[in-house]
């Protein structure tokens, strides 16, 4: 296995993104034939912003694969005030036997992988969510089969974690997608970030999500976007709203979306709701995939 830890899926080969989706698959069918292989270790989950799937999916894979997990806030830690992210790191190493952790910078998180002996996983920063697509790739693989065959249509602030990370999976498995959203920087995907990896964008939503298998969208209003940008993005964002009209412009589409949901701004009830949302699905299959992680990184 070529990866240490899970940072960002660039660190991963196409086949190996594939196993974990397919480990996943092979867990979520048989959960009991995993329920030992983690027996008396221990996962440290790391929260610097609010969290339901992250928190609990870890929680409970971690328990299923008969393991135990931790949550540290990070509201109630030395991290950053008291102690280096050296000392903390080497600390932690000493009682966990693998960490989660959601924080704010990739920078915070590269630098706890660096400085600790176990795996590090990543469960949300700015730049990144790979578990999210993970489990969003075991979600697709199971309402379409072949991956390569679909047409992928994310809309909306194009410039966040979920983002990002759709794009680097995307390119990885020779997967179609386009990216749709204002062409201005801001809401654009970071280049820095997503340089080398291919994907097609279209500003007209309309255009973009002809023809899709699946229209993906996201919060207007990441974590770390300050909430006096709230009115600004809801004007500027509102044409990419997935509502009705949207997904009827590709009747066989499913909707996604990685949850939470701002009802009524980028996405309306009535699509949310719908029949052809699978966005409870993507929520369950958080868990089956993080437990694939936890079982490849602890080499189990
Ligand atoms: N882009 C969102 C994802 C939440 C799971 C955020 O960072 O808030």
């Amino acid at each position: 296995m070529g990866y240490k830890d899970l940072l960002t899926l660039k660190d991963l080969s196409a086949k190996e993104i594939l196993d974990l989706v397919s480990l996943a698959g092979k867990i979520k069918k048989n959960p009991m034939k995993y329920s030992n292989k983690l027996k008396g270790k221990t996962l440290l989950m790391i929260f610097a912003k609010p969290s339901l799937r992250t928190h609990l999916s870890f929680d409970v894979g971690m328990n299923e694969l008969g393991g135990h997990a931790i949550f540290y806030d990070l509201k109630d830690s030395t991290l950053g005030k008291k102690e280096s992210v050296k000392d903390f790191s080497k600390v932690i190493d000493g009682y966990a036997d693998i960490i989660m952790a959601r924080l704010y910078g990739q920078e915070d998180l590269e630098s706890i992988a660096k400085y600790s002996e176990v795996p590090v996983i990543n469960g949300l920063t700015d730049d990144y969510h790979p578990c999210q697509i993970l489990g969003d790739l075991l979600t697709m693989k199971e309402k379409f089969n072949n991956l390569k065959k679909i047409k992928v249509c994310y809309v909306g602030d194009s410039n966040n974690n979920v983002t990002h990370s759709l794009i680097i999976a995307c390119a990885k498995l020779g997967m179609n997608l386009v990216i749709s959203g204002p062409k201005k920087k801001k809401f654009m995907p970071n280049n820095e970030i997503v340089s080398g990896f291919k994907f097609k964008f279209e500003p007209d939503v309309k255009k973009a999500v002809k023809n899709a298998d699946v229209i993906y969208t996201d919060t207007w209003m990441s974590y770390q976007v300050s909430k006096s940008e709230k009115k600004e993005r809801e004007r500027i964002l509102k044409k990419y709203q997935v509502n009705s009209a949207i997904m009827n412009i590709s009747k066989k589409a499913k909707f996604m979306h990685c949850l939470p949901a701002h009802r009524g701004d980028e996405v309306t009830d009535e699509v949310i709701d719908s029949k052809r949302s699978i966005v409870y699905e993507q929520a369950e299959n958080r868990q089956w995939s993080e437990m694939a992680v936890l079982l490849k990184l602890m080499k189990k």
